[in-house]
């Protein structure tokens, strides 16, 4: 992202400097900007800046710094001072870890683009961690952005957790899903107390220990079952666990989780004219809405289509418009480097039963709306296990429920990018 020319400037304090966070402060005041649009301009949070501005954040990381200093355009002189003004190096407030535990610092960075339709949702998930009811969840399709919520989201509760925090990725692309033991083990060694366990009943109980009483906020991606994340729930204490799941987890307590989906047509316009240029997408404004129908409004397709455009200045989006207007092509289009659409999807899809991977197949020309009847046309004759099916399908977020017909009957569609792949790219 590029930023107009420079316009904030740090105050001057001779003698005595000024802290970090007044600094802030006044720097985003002389750039005229407000703490939304300055969370915006540099990809962090509106509360992390909050956080920073009052002080809250004991130990702000470099990074975050570096960000702000180019989204407040200072000059490179006054982009090192900032860094170099005083921050506490003391523990951060509110810590209880005892002296020589390991104070984990595990979070993978969050998009640094601006979330669309998202942003808001974000802090409202960041407050409320750590969550009185259980776990916060979020949940939905392939390519609907759960990563990146609830990165933000965790970068935005970052402060609120100054034990530490975990994050593990509990089903990895190549490997199979960790079990809960296995992540138990995995979150004690990261709080630095895996050493000499005996047995998982000790582990569980070793962790329940490590958690209540302090202040670390554990990041479980792509859970798979709701037993992997009940192992990390304790009474009480400032420890939070959130999660994004690629199914619904019914049996968690607090359940239900925030489901995502596609991104609403401004939202998605605005996803391609971050990536491509405002200037671009409004001159073609036929074709950009072409392309965000063929993506589904799903956020990794539209982020695939604006790489796209980004990375070919000289093309225009009726260009690629044409190119998705054949489905058979769009799975291959939507692909840049190691970020596929297809490979999201072949996720969700490779550990599926082969009962629902055979559902899929015989659903795969389905374009519009089916129920029931049409699961025990192609997939079963006995309806309880056409509508068992399709209760797994939907938990799974393979398909999603649309409005009910006439006569009140519950109709589904296949996710699009599902669609597409059980079609043509499987
Ligand atoms: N609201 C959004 N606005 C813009 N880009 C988004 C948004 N949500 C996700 N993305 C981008 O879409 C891609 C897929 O998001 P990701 O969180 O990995 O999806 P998921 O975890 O659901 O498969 C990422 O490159 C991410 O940065
Ligand atoms: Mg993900």
């Amino acid at each position: 992202m590029t930023f107009p020319p420079r316009s904030g400037a740090l105050p001057d304090h001779p003698g005595h400097g000024p802290s970090l966070a007044v600094a802030l402060a006044r720097a985003r005041e002389a750039a005229c900007l407000t703490q939304d649009e300055l969370a915006v301009r540099s990809g962090l949070s509106v509360r992390a800046i909050r956080n920073l501005e009052t002080g809250h954040t004991a130990r702000p990381r470099r990074q975050s710094l570096v960000l702000l200093a180019e989204a407040l355009g200072l000059a490179p002189a006054e982009a090192r001072r900032l860094l170099r003004l005083p921050r506490s190096a003391a523990r951060p407030a509110g810590a209880t870890t005892p002296p020589g535990a390991r104070v984990p610092a595990e979070l993978p960075p969050a998009p640094r683009h601006r979330l669309a339709g998202r942003e808001t949702l974000a802090d409202a998930l960041a407050a409320r961690l750590p969550g009185r009811d259980g776990p916060v969840v979020v949940v939905g399709p392939p390519g609907s952005g759960k990563t990146a919520l609830a990165l933000r989201t965790a970068h935005a509760a970052r402060d609120g957790f100054p034990d530490g925090q975990v994050y593990v990725d509990l089903h990895p692309t190549s490997c199979l899903p960790f079990t809960s033991d296995q992540l138990v083990q995995r979150v004690l060694r990261s709080l630095g107390r895996g050493a000499g366990v005996r047995g998982p009943e000790e582990a569980r109980a070793r962790l329940r220990d490590a958690l209540s009483g302090r202040r670390v906020l554990v990041v479980l991606d792509n859970v798979v079952t709701e037993a992997q994340v009940r192992p990390l729930l304790v009474d009480g204490g400032g420890s939070a666990v959130l999660v994004a799941t690629r199914r619904e987890l019914p049996a968690l307590p607090g359940w239900p989780g925030h489901r995502i989906g596609p991104l609403g047509r401004a939202e998605a316009c605005r996803v391609l004219a971050d990536l491509a240029g405002a200037a671009r997408v409004r001159a073609d404004r036929p074709a950009v809405l072409d392309i965000v129908r063929y993506c589904g409004g799903l956020p990794l397709a539209l982020h695939l289509a604006g790489l796209w455009l980004s990375a070919r200045p000289s093309r225009s989006p009726r260009e690629l418009a044409d190119r998705l207007a054949d489905e058979r092509d769009r799975l291959a289009t939507l692909s840049v480097g190691d970020l596929s659409l297809r490979a999201s999807v072949a996720a969700y899809h490779r550990p599926l039963p082969p009962a629902l991977k055979a559902s899929l197949h015989q659903l795969r020309d389905m374009e519009h709306d089916f129920g029931v009847e049409e699961m025990m046309d192609r997939v079963t004759p006995s309806r309880r296990v056409a509508v068992d099916l399709l209760e797994d399908l939907l938990q799974r977020q393979l398909i999603r429920a649309g409005e009910p017909d006439r006569s009140g009957r519950i109709r589904y569609r296949l996710h699009e990018a599902v669609r597409l792949y059980v079609a043509y790219g499987g």
